[in-house]
């Protein structure tokens, strides 16, 4: 599906440690903010985006690490260990840029959902953790624990869909299981939705994120 939507695209460059990313507005309140699994760019998940809720704003930031050429949005050591230092600093980076940007686009933080998959879900889901106030809630395409920390967010009720896949070869789905529970003593209303599939987003979890949405989204 393209980009049907005949508004205004901002596009911006980083060469002073800003991110690269698209904003494109919406037509009610809310905003997804997009972030992409490992090798994809600030576009991979606009069209997911508009389909997702099509009436709302969609910040989408590209990541700043590269790994082999791949953008990701934090450093690893090998797969699925991640390189927690650097984890934390690019969450709190993410964190202020999507701070800034509601102030520089005009958007409502305490209405932004972040879609985020694989790479994109673990560093959203270190943003709950971390950084609980960023965001209203999150749809975390097959994602695990991004990381414990020492004292759990207060998350507030705050409604998060764990989307996985039984059988991940990339994400064991007991680990996705314990980011549910991480998720759920932290406070937050966690909808976990399991089925059977491996790591890629399928049809299946595509329609369940969007009813999920007009739930529990649609602030
Ligand atoms: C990660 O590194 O965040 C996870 O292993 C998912 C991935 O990007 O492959």
């Amino acid at each position: 599906m393209g980009d049907t939507r005949p508004v205004l695209l901002l596009f911006a460059m980083s060469d002073n440690g800003e991110f690269i990313h698209r904003f494109i507005p919406g037509t009610s309140g809310r905003t997804l903010i997009l972030l992409h699994g490992t090798g994809g760019t600030e576009n991979d998940l606009l069209e997911l985006g508009h389909r997702l809720d099509p009436e709302a704003a969609l910040l989408s930031p590209r990541g700043k690490i590269l790994e082999n050429g791949r953008p990701r949005f934090f450093r690893r050591l090998a797969e699925g260990v991640f390189d927690e230092k650097d984890l934390v600093f690019r969450t709190h980076e993410l964190a202020d840029f999507i701070q800034e940007a509601a102030e520089r686009y005009g958007f409502s933080q305490g209405q932004s959902i972040a879609v985020g998959y694989s790479n994109g879900a673990n560093i959203a889901g270190s943003i709950l953790l971390l950084r609980p106030q960023t965001l209203h809630g999150a749809v975390l395409l097959r994602p695990m624990v991004p990381l414990v920390p020492p004292d759990l967010p207060e998350l507030n009720g705050a409604p998060i869909l764990v989307a996985a896949g039984n059988h991940d070869p990339i994400v064991p789905v007991e680990n996705a299981r314990e980011l549910v529970a991480l998720l759920r003593r932290s406070g937050a209303d966690v909808t976990a939705f399991f089925e059977n599939a491996g790591h890629g987003l399928t049809e299946t979890t595509v329609t369940a994120a969007k009813r999920w949405l007009e739930d529990w989204g649609r602030i």
